[in-house]
């Protein structure tokens, strides 16, 4: 074998590259970052070679995402992981290490993970081999460690959003010891950059560029799984765009739980508008989309930059959550439906093509009918391209947890009226663009008829048309000649 190579001299733009059976992992770790993680990825490979050995075959992993864009990006980031350290990635729960990243947003969420456990549990008696991790947003919750030493005892490793980078070193100690490895960290500062990531499509990608939320939202738990807002640098940033560009990435999608901050607290001033600049400056990259947009934050410098722009797509996600002014302060949003409404109207004469997507929650702790009224009312007024409607769910530690609950008959007759004129809405806004001729990157080919392929317009509609598996990936003119409701299907334009 060639000689070792020790990580403590190798630089952080060299360890993509570096062959990992030749790490030395003889000595003590590196103490700093990412390098001390590559070591714990060349540490795994060698135990999984050896298993591989043993049963002479190949050890397989899977990570199972639920949630959000974040999570679905974490989950690449531990894919990353697991490839380095030598694992087969399959799409099966029947693999040998079982990753569930979890969500905890909803209630149903976490119930969802509670029943899928005990099928792992099942499939882990008839594999010996078998680990079950978990991590995520639900990890960072007191009552669920609690839930999982008592009754789960079968899981192996389970950490939480904080050290998601420290993956690696974690999964090497989970072969070194014996029961449930718990590491959870209650918040940090720390970013790492430069650790693999396996993408799951090849023509786009998310890119995180912010991590936590500072606005407690009084429903919300996000700020207490997330931890703290923190930044990215903006040249990590666009570093890693570029190198997204260069492997042939044409539309990417900028994550936080609220970019309209982005920038606060970076030593270079730069707002989320000024990123979206350089952003847009990228050569390869054709698409630009993001999520979130908090409605207290966003510019009149942003609404600027998405109508000047030739790369930022025609939607917008705008979370109205209420349209009761009164319910809106008791969420903690810091608008009311006046400033919402105004807002969006302002976005809807800029921007005429831009699609406005919305999330909203019904049934919040003392919303009354005439309250939903309201919602309903900004539903027509703004017209939603597309709406997200949830029924409150009561979050342990969160202030409105406190408050007096909603009784479920009335809010699921409130959340059908709601969702009645989110569905009107959307269909009148999908019928305005009808027969026009519209760029559509090319996603997939359809599940259901193999002759056709799926499809997304900038408004981020979907439209179904003839096509093969080669047009994956590009960007092709397409009619829209018959409008279904939701989607469209349409035909490509040649010449
Ligand atoms: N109950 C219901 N919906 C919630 N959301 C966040 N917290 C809750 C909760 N406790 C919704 C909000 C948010 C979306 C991601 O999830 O609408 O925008
Ligand atoms: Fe939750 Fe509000 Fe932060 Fe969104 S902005 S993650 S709803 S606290």
């Amino acid at each position: 074998m060639d000689s070792y190579i020790d990580l403590e001299n190798i630089t952080t733009e060299e360890l993509k590259h570096i062959d990992l059976d030749r790490v030395n992992v003889h000595c003590s770790p590196p103490d700093f970052e990412p390098q001390r993680q590559y070591y714990f990825m060349a540490k795994c490979r060698q135990i999984v070679k050896e298993e591989n050995e043993r049963l002479d075959r190949s050890l397989t992993c899977s990570v199972i995402t639920f949630g959000c864009q974040m999570n679905a990006r974490d989950s690449e980031k531990l894919l990353g992981i697991l490839v380095k350290a030598g694992y087969a990635v399959t799409d099966s729960e029947d693999a040998d290490f079982v990753i569930y990243n979890t969500c905890t947003v909803r209630d149903n969420a976490n119930q969802r993970v509670y029943g899928r456990l005990g099928h792992l549990n099942a499939m882990k008696k008839r594999n010996p081999h078998k680990k079950i991790a978990l991590c995520g947003c639900m990890m960072q919750e007191q009552n669920v460690i609690e839930t999982l030493k008592k009754s789960y005892s079968f899981v192996d490793l389970v950490f939480g959003t904080h050290n998601l980078y420290k993956f690696a070193e974690l999964l090497c100690a989970m072969y070194e010891s014996e029961g449930m490895l718990i590491d959870i960290w209650k918040d940090t500062n720390t970013i790492v950059e430069q650790l693999p990531v396996r993408p799951k499509y090849s023509y786009k990608s998310g890119v995180n560029i912010m991590f936590g939320c500072n606005n407690f939202c009084s429903y919300c738990i996000v700020p207490y799984v997330r931890g703290r807002e923190r930044s990215r640098d903006a040249r990590e940033i666009l570093r890693e765009i570029e190198s997204l560009a260069a492997d042939g990435v044409k539309e990417i999608m900028l994550l936080g739980q609220n970019v309209n901050s982005y920038g606060r607290g970076l030593s270079d001033e730069i707002s989320f508008a000024g990123l979206l600049r350089e952003v847009e400056k990228v050569d390869g990259i054709e698409r630009i989309r993001f999520m979130t947009s908090h409605p207290k934050d966003l510019s009149d410098e942003l609404i600027g930059v998405m109508k000047e722009s030739g790369k930022i797509c025609r939607h917008l996600h705008l979370p109205l959550q209420s349209g009761s002014s009164r319910i809106l302060a008791a969420m903690n949003r810091r608008y009311d439906k006046d400033h919402y409404l105004a807002l969006a109207l302002k976005i809807r004469n800029e921007i005429p093509d831009m699609a406005i997507s919305t999330d909203i929650i019904v049934g919040f702790p003392g919303e009354t009918k005439e309250d939903v009224d309201d919602t309903i009312d900004v539903i027509r007024k703004v017209a939603f391209d597309n709406a997200f409607t949830f029924q409150y769910s009561r979050r342990t530690g969160t202030p409105a947890a406190a408050m007096e609950q909603v009784p479920q008959a009335e809010v699921t007759r409130q959340f059908d009226r709601v969702l009645s004129a989110v569905q009107e809405t959307a269909r009148e806004r999908a019928m305005l663009i009808e027969g026009r001729s519209l760029p559509a990157l090319i996603e997939e080919v359809n599940e259901k008829d193999a002759s056709l392929v799926i499809g997304r317009l900038s408004n981020n509609m979907i439209v179904h048309l003839k096509g093969t598996p080669e047009m994956i990936g590009t960007i092709r003119t397409v009619r829209l000649t018959e409008c279904r409701g939701f989607y469209y299907m349409g035909e490509m334009e040649h010449g």
